[in-house]
């Protein structure tokens, strides 16, 4: 069996086709809200209720999504490969574990979390609104959303940094860079590869394999490569 470790790091791209909008493609989220208002801290000190209404209606949202063709694959690779691959994700949705992806490693954070400002404490929402909702550990009221904001820090990231000493190959799908510096990781290993429907000169040349495609359609292709890689 091989000890290859194959890092698969995935962003918004790859819910944008079970409809979940993407930040930055036009019609994106961003166009309703300002990053400020709803996605940073400083928009959270000045107006709480209005970022907890947008996580509820996200989270809302999120409950009538299914997963898809790309997300089932992913699984499937991880728990064939459990112990060569490692799945991260900005994404906050819940889509790769409904197609039965284990230990997805979520670098944003969980929309289907909250976390209690009180104890700290992790726990799980689901789709509901957080309205009315108490810390089940210490019963405090003061809860918010478990999504990385801007301006605060990123615990997961520390996963980055295994990926940035141990990764063998690096599989970036929809994402286009701008917040994790995915250019840098692929030239930390000889083989990378992206799948992307932007084309971004900078960002891209540093990738080994490009594909510039729909996810749903790549991910044959990628499940293929990376089964040959570890195969080797
Ligand atoms: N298949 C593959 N790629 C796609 C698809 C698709 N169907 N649709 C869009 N893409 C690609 C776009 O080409 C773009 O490069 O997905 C990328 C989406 O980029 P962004 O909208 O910037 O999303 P993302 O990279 O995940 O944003 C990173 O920014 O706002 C923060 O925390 C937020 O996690 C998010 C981070």
């Amino acid at each position: 069996m091989s000890s290859k470790k194959v890092y698969i790091v995935s962003g918004a791209g790859l819910s944008a086709e079970s409809g979940i909008r993407t930040f930055r493609d036009s019609g994106g989220l961003w166009e309703e809200y300002s990053i400020e208002e709803v996605c940073s801290v400083d928009g959270f000190r000045r107006d709480r209720e209005k970022v907890s209404n947008f996580y509820d209606a996200r989270r809302a949202d999120l409950k009538n999504r299914k997963p898809n063709y790309a997300h089932k694959r992913i699984a499937e690779l991880k728990n064939r490969y459990p112990d060569n691959i490692v799945v991260l994700t900005q994404n906050v949705d819940d889509l790769l574990e409904r197609a039965g992806c284990r230990d997805v490693i979520h670098l944003h954070g969980t929309l289907t979390d909250l976390r209690c400002e009180e104890c700290k404490k992790v726990f799980h929402i689901g789709y509901k609104s957080q309205k009315g909702v108490i810390c089940p550990y210490c019963g405090s009221a003061n809860i918010r959303h478990n999504v990385v904001m801007f301006g605060e820090p990123a615990p997961a990231y520390r996963y980055l940094n295994e990926l940035y000493n141990y990764a063998d190959m690096v599989v970036v799908i929809g994402t286009s860079g701008e917040v994790i510096d995915t250019a840098f990781m692929a030239q930390l290993v000889d083989y990378s590869i992206l799948n992307n429907l932007d084309v971004n000169e900078y960002h891209d040349k540093y990738f080994k394999v490009k594909l510039y495609k729909p996810a749903t359609k790549a991910i044959d292709e990628i499940y293929n490569l990376i089964e040959e890689f570890l195969s080797d």
